[in-house]
């Protein structure tokens, strides 16, 4: 995901910080950076897509050029167009006397661009970001100071941004923020925008945290901060301790919590250009055509639940597909060689998936890194990639990454089945960030959780594609709160762990739809709430389910593919909020880590 670092008072070093405050934004992802430095009378800049590495070779010819004391630097994550030298950030007005670099998505970029291109200004990238030079440009042309022309530009703007504004002759950085963090650095004698602490944390502790809608003018020796209106705005000045991974939960208390809200933006990023509703198609640009007979997910823990999602997707649209745990694949039957062998790992290092994966590999099976990281070990020696675009994760406790590997999955399916796309699903795909975000806005679950938070144990179920998310409901709970918790498919509770069942200890059920498949996990809820146990259910509207239940957390209709991943979204909170309310250490739950690299 994008980075923003800006910086004034550095001097002769500017550039060199700007390069080190990019660095440190690393983990973020990117595909392309740039910086911009702003002198007496223009402004200068150098960008290039690829790493950081890329951009710094492309600087070690320039730097007595890029003289000016006062910078600006971004790293990409594409969303408007691709990764090219031209889309990349910082972008310009025609004269370059002003240069913007941006995070977030500006939705009424297209009208503004209309607007600006029937007055004359040309553009040479297909970003969103770019109408905010031009935009400043003409206000500046219309006769408007930089500071009140950089604003004039922001209150057109629609949509979220992190934005970092020079402008040719100002010794300022201007910053303005809505719905994408960003944070003041103030040093001694110098000071920093960022759109994360770690980008300049090593020159200062003692940061501001804008908030929504806030706009600042940054110098050298001092800094303001101003609401829309241009009014002045007290802010705390926070010191850091030094732990880089404190930092960045932009409000929330945990990155868990953070995490959890942003999957609308996450699952939007791994969608982007890869659906075409209007030719009900799907495009994995990156991608091979593929036609396997068969299909292998290898994968651990939520990634493993992801696997077992995934191979029911891929078997319902006809193409045969089995979900192992990576570390039974070695005694599990060899792939044929007509089989595609797919590791499903958020971090693409997991040691029991990568081990799995070689072995496929030395059969001679063709393989697909289903990851979020990209350059990770699978990614590098699978045959094929297939990025999740989830963005970083940093709670140890997989949220985001579960949905966008079972977006990823749907793709998958979809592009290699026989028969063509649906557009249906296509259609239900391009609407679930939406719909996520109804459930985050509405959802009762925390609510829900208070009321069971001194259960004995919780049991999750669910049908079909609902029973995976019955599992990492399970996982999730257990992982962050440290109490009993048991995923089980909706027709095996019968079969024995009913035995387990009391009033102590509450059923969570999904269940959605009115088919055949709904029906029979209504007869499972019948069954223990027959025992006494409080039912949960979350449930779309379409079943009967209410009438048994003790609790309903609602989701939206929608395809019943999708329909688990917003079932999904109920459960993650739920299981935040008991561990909350229980005061675990939710980010770092003890005894696991974030990458499982030993077998
Ligand atoms: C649970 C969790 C783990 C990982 C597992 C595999 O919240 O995150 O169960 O899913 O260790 O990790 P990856 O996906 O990196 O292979």
């Amino acid at each position: 995901m994008c980075g923003i670092i800006g910086c004034t008072g550095r001097g002769e070093a500017t550039l060199e910080t700007l390069v080190d405050g990019l660095r440190k934004l690393d983990y973020r992802g990117y595909d392309s950076a740039g910086v911009a430095l702003s002198g007496a009378t223009g402004v200068d800049v150098v960008k290039k897509a690829g790493k950081l590495d890329a951009l710094v070779e492309a600087l070690s010819g320039e730097r007595e050029r890029l003289d000016g004391t006062v910078g600006i630097g971004h790293t990409r994550w594409s969303t408007h167009g691709a990764p090219t030298d031209a889309n990349a950030h910082p972008h310009t007005d025609a004269d370059g006397r002003v240069a913007v670099v941006h995070n977030g998505i500006i939705e009424n970029y297209q009208s503004l661009r209309d607007e600006l291109a029937d007055a004359g200004y040309s553009f040479v990238s297909e970003t969103d970001t770019e109408v905010v030079p031009h935009l400043v440009a003409r206000a500046l042309d219309g006769g408007a100071e930089p500071e009140a022309a950089v604003r004039e530009a922001v209150s057109q703007l629609e949509g979220s941004y992190a934005l970092g504004v020079v402008v040719a002759g100002v010794d300022a950085v201007f910053a303005a923020r809505r719905d994408s963090p960003l944070v003041l650095g103030l040093g001694d004698g110098a000071n920093y925008v960022a759109s994360d602490v770690p980008a300049f944390r090593e020159h200062t502790d003692h940061v501001v945290y804008l908030e929504d809608g806030e706009f600042a003018r940054v110098e050298a020796d001092s800094w303001v901060v101003t609401d829309a209106d241009g009014d002045p705005v007290d802010h705390e000045v926070h010191v850091v301790e030094w732990d880089p991974e404190d930092t960045g939960k932009s409000g929330y208390e945990h990155f868990m919590l953070k995490e959890i809200h942003e999957q609308p933006r996450a699952l939007r990023q791994g969608l982007q250009g890869r659906v075409d509703e209007m030719r009900g198609e799907v495009t994995l640009e990156e991608f091979p055509s593929l036609s396997p007979s068969r299909v292998h997910l290898l994968a651990c823990g939520t990634s493993y639940h992801a696997a077992v999602y995934g191979a029911h997707v891929l078997h319902s649209r006809g193409v045969p597909a089995q979900a192992f745990y990576a570390h039974e694949y070695a005694s599990a039957t060899p792939p044929t060689d007509d089989a595609l062998v797919v590791g499903v790992s958020q971090s693409g290092e997991t040691a029991d998936t990568l081990s799995a994966v070689r072995a496929a590999r030395r059969r001679g099976a063709e393989t697909v890194a289903l990851t979020n990281t990209v350059e990770s070990t699978m990614a590098r020696e699978c045959d094929h990639r297939l990025y999740i675009r989830s963005g970083p994760e940093i709670g140890v406790a997989a949220t985001k990454t579960f949905a966008s590997q079972l977006v990823a999955l749907n793709l998958l399916a979809l592009d290699v089945a026989p028969g063509g796309d649906d557009r249906e699903a296509i259609a239900a795909l391009r609407d679930l960030p939406g719909d996520v975000q109804t459930v985050l806005d509405s959802s009762r679950a925390a609510e829900v959780a208070r009321e069971y938070a001194d259960a004995d144990a919780y049991f999750f179920i669910g049908r079909g594609p609902h029973y995976p998310v019955a599992l990492e409901g399970a996982l999730k709970l257990k992982e962050i709160s440290y109490e009993h918790a048991e995923g089980f498919a909706a027709g095996e509770l019968k079969h024995g762990p009913l035995a387990l069942v009391t009033e102590r200890t509450p059923v969570f059920a999904t269940v959605t739809g009115e088919d055949q498949s709904a029906r029979k996990t209504i007869g499972n809820v019948k069954e223990v709430e027959a025992r006494d146990a409080p039912v949960v259910a979350v449930t779309d509207g379409r079943t009967e389910v209410e009438r048994y239940a003790d609790h309903v957390l609602e989701i939206p209709e929608t395809h019943p593919h999708v329909a688990p991943l917003l079932a999904n979204v109920q459960f993650q909170l739920v299981s935040y909020y008991v561990a909350n309310d229980l005061g675990r250490p939710i980010d770092k739950p003890r005894h696991l880590a974030k990458s499982v690299t030993v077998e």
